[in-house]
């Protein structure tokens, strides 16, 4: 990741945002949607958008950097992303394991901390082998955190956190009445991270399509109509210049 940007906060490439204005969301989650669509405008295979996706990724990482987000958690593949083709969802994991392979020099050189969120043990062998040597290697830089979102349902997550906390039970170590939201989230994927402020979805599409169901409650929601590979630094500023706007009441007058 080699920072081809200033790090300079008033330097923006759109001369209408002045970067010292903008509100900078501790965590941004995003839906990286619009592959598929991207490649299909260019008579080019889905592959080909998948791949252009994962430069996305490697930009909007270096921007959070820039901006002094410390939380990056990005939808790279879907609990139901599983029904796909078999031919895409092998495409998709070989592009996965790529990016691991060849990313990790940059992560280490930009002080990127990797971590991954999921149902990771279903990940295949060759895929799951890099992921934990990524994150092994990333472990104690003090960037970005980039939390990739893999094999991932939120409802899944909520399941999983259920039945831990009912293991936990059986073995007596917890009862019914200390069961409250701080109990529960720390059972989850993300126990140590706070909840994205921000949420980010491209290619227009107005859903959540099962993401970070419990930990968006209370997040902004930006929908863009940009297709995920063209969203870039420009992209994420407009979005940030949304999210400032925004009159966080929490329920509160
Ligand atoms: C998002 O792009 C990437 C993944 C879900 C893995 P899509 O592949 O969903 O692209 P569209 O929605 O078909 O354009
Ligand atoms: C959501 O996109 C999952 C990821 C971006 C990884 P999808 O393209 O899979 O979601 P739907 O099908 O539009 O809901
Ligand atoms: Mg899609």
């Amino acid at each position: 990741m080699k920072f081809t940007l200033k790090k300079n906060k008033t330097e923006s490439g759109n001369p209408d945002v002045d970067l010292a204005s903008l509100k900078i969301p501790e965590h941004i989650a995003i839906i990286m949607d619009g592959n598929g669509r991207w490649a299909k405008k260019r008579g080019l295979p889905r592959v080909a958008g998948h791949r252009a996706g994962a430069d996305s990724v490697r930009k909007i990482v270096e921007s959070c950097d820039i901006l002094g987000v410390s939380y990056l958690t990005l939808y790279a593949f879907s609990s139901e992303n599983w029904n796909r083709p078999q031919k895409e969802v092998s495409a998709l994991m070989d592009l996965l394991e790529k990016f691991l392979k060849d990313k990790l020099p940059e992560m280490m050189e930009d002080n990127v901390r990797l971590r991954a969120i999921g149902r990771l043990e279903m990940l295949p062998e060759h895929v799951k082998a890099e992921l934990d040597k990524a994150i092994s290697t990333t472990a104690a830089n003090t960037g970005v955190t980039m939390n990739l979102a893999l094999s991932y349902g939120g409802r899944e997550e909520i399941v999983d956190a259920a039945k831990q906390l009912v293991r936990k039970a059986e073995a007596g170590e917890v009862t019914a009445d200390d069961v409250d939201n701080e109990l529960f989230s720390a059972q989850m994927y993300t126990a140590d991270m706070p909840d994205p402020d921000l949420l980010i979805r491209t290619s227009g599409e107005v859903r959540l399509s099962n993401f970070l169901l419990w930990q968006l409650s209370y997040a902004e929601i930006v929908i863009t109509d940009q297709l995920w590979p063209d969203f870039r630094h420009d992209a994420l500023v407009d979005a940030l210049g949304e999210y400032t706007k925004r009159d966080r009441r929490f329920g509160k007058l």
